[in-house]
């Protein structure tokens, strides 16, 4: 199998779980500490020697396609202030990779937006990273999945067990075969089933190596699609084809940044691991957990936090 080099980013949603929020700013914008999450899920391609990041965007969201751009004036005035470091991260993104974007101009579903990049992908494998699942593990999530797509010489896609009263928010695969602790090929995917029709509690989450033939699946439902256009029924549509698909057990820690709640989290657990932010953080942490903390202790003054 030739070399995995180009990823889909599929970052034109409404982000409604997010609103008022996503009104006018796309939630991939949405900080992790001092970087846009979809910076954070860049960082992963490029750590699993993702060189091609096509983009799936849409109006209002220019502000994706401003970050990962030169902008000379700011970097006037970093040099002028002896800052440049401040800005050197996004400089060595934009040093090491190429950036296509792609426009989907109606919200028709996670399939129809890969289906829209076809143009930029040949006869290759390639990745899809779903920008509001941040995944962090020790080796990327994604070179994960690329080491058993080289491996099987076939798709792969990550997941993860979820609680079964939890399926219907997600895909869920039914195993075929299980071939190790954490892989196993895929028998069928169904898209947000019942808890009750739930073949497994195995859900699919925002990571995926997969063949080039996903587009003759997408062009064929298409044409059967009444409403959104899922990249589910996609990949079931390979299944009756014949075409192999691995599902593997991503090793690390997931948070849907997609909901409030999922961020907060997603946040906390960076701050705890990042050299600048773990000791405040965790000072300030264990301090709400006491009676002391100024959240229950109406008599105390704001204090000066840093
Ligand atoms: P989600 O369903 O999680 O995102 O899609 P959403 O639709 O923006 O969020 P909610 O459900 O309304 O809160 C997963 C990814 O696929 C992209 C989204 O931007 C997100 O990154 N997506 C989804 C598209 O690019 N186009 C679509 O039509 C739908």
């Amino acid at each position: 199998m030739e070399d995995i080099t180009k990823v889909i980013i599929p970052a034109a949603g409404n982000g409604t779980r997010f609103l008022p929020y996503t009104k006018a700013i796309p939630k991939e914008m949405l900080p992790l500490l001092d970087k846009p999450a979809l910076q954070t899920i860049i960082e992963e391609g490029i750590a699993s020697a993702i060189k091609n990041y096509i983009i799936v965007t849409s109006r209002d969201k220019s502000s994706i396609e401003n970050h990962f751009d030169a902008h000379p004036a700011l970097e006037a005035f970093l040099k002028e202030h002896n800052k440049e470091s401040l800005v050197e991260c996004i400089d060595r993104i934009l040093k090491t990779t190429e950036f296509t974007y792609v426009r989907q101009q109606e919200a028709l579903g996670l399939g129809h937006a890969i289906w829209l990049a076809r143009h930029c992908i040949q006869k290759e494998y390639f990745g899809v990273m779903l920008p509001d699942d941040i995944i962090v593990s020790k080796q990327p999530a994604l070179e994960q999945l690329m080491r058993i797509a080289y491996q099987e010489r076939a798709s792969v896609i990550a997941i993860q067990e979820i609680p079964l009263e939890c399926a219907p928010s997600y895909g869920i695969i039914s195993v075929k075969k299980q071939i190790t602790t954490h892989l196993f090929q895929v028998g069928s995917v169904i898209e947000k089933p019942s808890q009750k029709n739930a073949p497994s509690n195995l859900a699919i989450i925002g990571r995926y190596v997969l063949s080039h033939k996903i587009f003759n699946s997408l062009d064929y439902i298409r044409n059967y699609s009444v409403d959104e256009i899922q990249l589910t029924d996609a990949i079931s549509h390979m299944l009756h084809n014949n075409e192999k698909v691995f599902a593997y057990k991503v090793q690390g820690i997931r948070y849907d940044i997609g909901t409030p709640t999922g961020w907060v989290k997603a946040i906390i657990s960076l701050a705890l691991q990042h050299p600048h932010y773990q000791g405040s953080i965790r000072r300030y942490i264990n301090e709400l957990n006491t009676v002391e903390s100024h959240l229950y202790n109406t008599s105390k003054n704001i204090e000066h936090s840093i």
